[in-house]
């Protein structure tokens, strides 16, 4: 069971996640628009992943029991300066969304909620990797440069591949009977 207000939360997140998709998806269209395969794919599958944790805490709402209501998605920038301009609006929008992860903890511990706070754990330690990542290729483009150095990055980032997390069932997630 779920409180209709913690419901509400889980899925504004939903949105926002499903926001993230819609965003990372642009990214890749920008730099598959420059020439650049790797960052492509890169943010291809940071797309796929965006997916899952959407899926995951609709799949937890779902089985809970709980109502989910899904808001507007914003239309994602797609204007770009470079490919260090992407990630570090990626960085940035990442840590936005720790801080909406650390906000849904602090309501599940308000509210004594034990088994949100489970499943959020799961997203607070997904955060850490999803505010690393960006950051070490914002380091490897700072230290590269443009040029070969992003030729060679770009290659790098071609390596990238969706796997579905563990303890992860993507698919159908039946509603709890009443
Ligand atoms: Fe779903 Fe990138 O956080």
């Amino acid at each position: 069971m779920i409180g209709d207000k913690m419901a509400k939360s889980i899925s504004q997140q939903i949105t926002r996640e499903l926001y993230s998709a819609y965003l990372y998806v642009g990214m890749s269209a920008y730099a598959d628009g420059i020439g650049l395969k790797g960052v492509a794919n890169w943010f291809f599958v940071q797309m796929q992943e965006e997916m899952v944790h959407a899926y995951k805490f609709y799949a937890y709402v779902n089985q809970q029991g709980g109502k989910v209501s899904l808001g507007g998605i914003d239309k994602p920038t797609q204007d770009f300066t470079s490919v260090k301009d992407a990630f570090k609006k990626t960085l940035e929008h990442e840590r936005t969304v720790t801080a909406n992860i650390n906000q849904l903890m602090a309501q599940a511990k308000e509210e004594k909620d034990a088994a949100t706070e489970i499943l959020l754990q799961w997203y607070v330690t997904e955060q850490i990797e999803e505010e690393a990542n960006p950051t070490e290729i914002l380091q490897k483009l700072n230290l590269a440069g443009e040029g070969n150095g992003l030729f060679l990055i770009d290659a790098e980032l071609a390596k990238r591949t969706f796997v579905v997390p563990a303890g992860v069932q993507v698919g159908y997630a039946p509603a709890a009977v009443a």
